[in-house]
């Protein structure tokens, strides 16, 4: 990694007039799984990430085995981050029954934990949820049948109505989602075949559409694929940390994200075939 070298913003939304002061950057990364014996991992990576970034989103597997230890540890290096910071648990926050107390460490971090609530950073509203598993399209799993196959179902379809709860609050003309599982298939290709299931659901993809965004950022798939999008066009960007290693090798491991600045924006997000005011909203 050269930690000298700082990224160029890469989504849609960068405007191409050079002048940065005209949209909010956001760092993006995932899948830190910041352990007890990390103290002085990441403190450059938020450093590089204070200086090519107005904010910084960490899409989830912030620590290894969820255990308060190790939130206490990505707490101090948090420190070196001079942006504010909102982030969403991943499944591995979860491992130790102890997510209420990792949780609350990062939030007196000065963290934005978010649980199916939304923020806004610099006039951009931010939508966050950890998701859940469940498979793509047609091949997703169904609520039929026993009971844990309904209650696991259950789960998808409850985090995909937090986003949407979420998303519907925000009255910003600019929005993001956070989301540590993928909510389409075409991030997480790479990644063996037989557990795309478990790696996100597309029924998180649903409160997209009613409710467009500039970008999604997620993580989970550590071996997936940069970059897709959703059917009506949003970006969906796999911020996971290994792969974001792998893939650009030069670069800080995070991705810069830019999002036109409120009240310079053309128009706010609409899916492509739709009109403002046709009740996408
Ligand atoms: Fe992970
Ligand atoms: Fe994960």
């Amino acid at each position: 990694m050269n930690n000298d070298q700082t990224q160029t913003p890469d989504t849609r939304t960068t405007r191409d007039n050079g002048d940065r002061r005209s949209a909010i950057r956001f760092a993006a990364v995932g899948d830190l799984h910041c352990r007890k014996t990390s103290s002085g991992a990441y403190r450059t990576l938020f450093a590089q990430a204070s200086k090519a970034a107005d904010a910084l989103l960490l899409c989830g597997d912030l620590t290894d085995y969820g255990l308060p230890e190790e939130a206490r540890v990505l707490a101090d290096e948090l420190t070196a981050a001079a942006i504010p910071v909102v982030a969403v648990l991943g499944n591995h926050d979860f491992e130790s029954s102890a997510e209420e107390e990792v949780r609350r460490i990062l939030t007196d971090a000065g963290v934005q934990v978010l649980d199916g609530e939304a923020c806004e950073i610099h006039g951009v509203g931010i939508a966050g949820i950890k998701g859940f598993a469940g498979g793509y399209g047609p091949g997703a799993l169904g609520p039929w049948g026993e009971k844990v196959v309904k209650l696991f179902v259950q789960e998808a379809i409850q985090e995909a109505l937090k986003l949407e709860a979420a998303l519907a609050r925000l009255r910003t003309r600019r929005r993001i989602a956070v989301l540590h599982y993928a909510p389409i298939d075409a991030t997480v290709r790479g990644e063996p075949s037989e557990i795309f299931p478990f790696l996100g659901c597309s029924r998180l993809a649903e409160p997209l559409i009613r409710y467009p965004v500039d970008f999604v950022v997620h993580g989970h798939a550590h071996r997936g694929f940069p970059q897709g999008q959703t059917v009506n066009g949003t970006p969906v960007y796999n911020v996971a940390m290994p792969l974001l290693l792998r893939s650009f090798p030069d670069r800080p491991a995070f991705r810069v994200l830019e999002v036109p600045r409120e009240g310079e924006a053309d128009q706010p997000p609409v899916p492509p075939g739709a009109t403002a005011g046709s009740g996408n909203r």
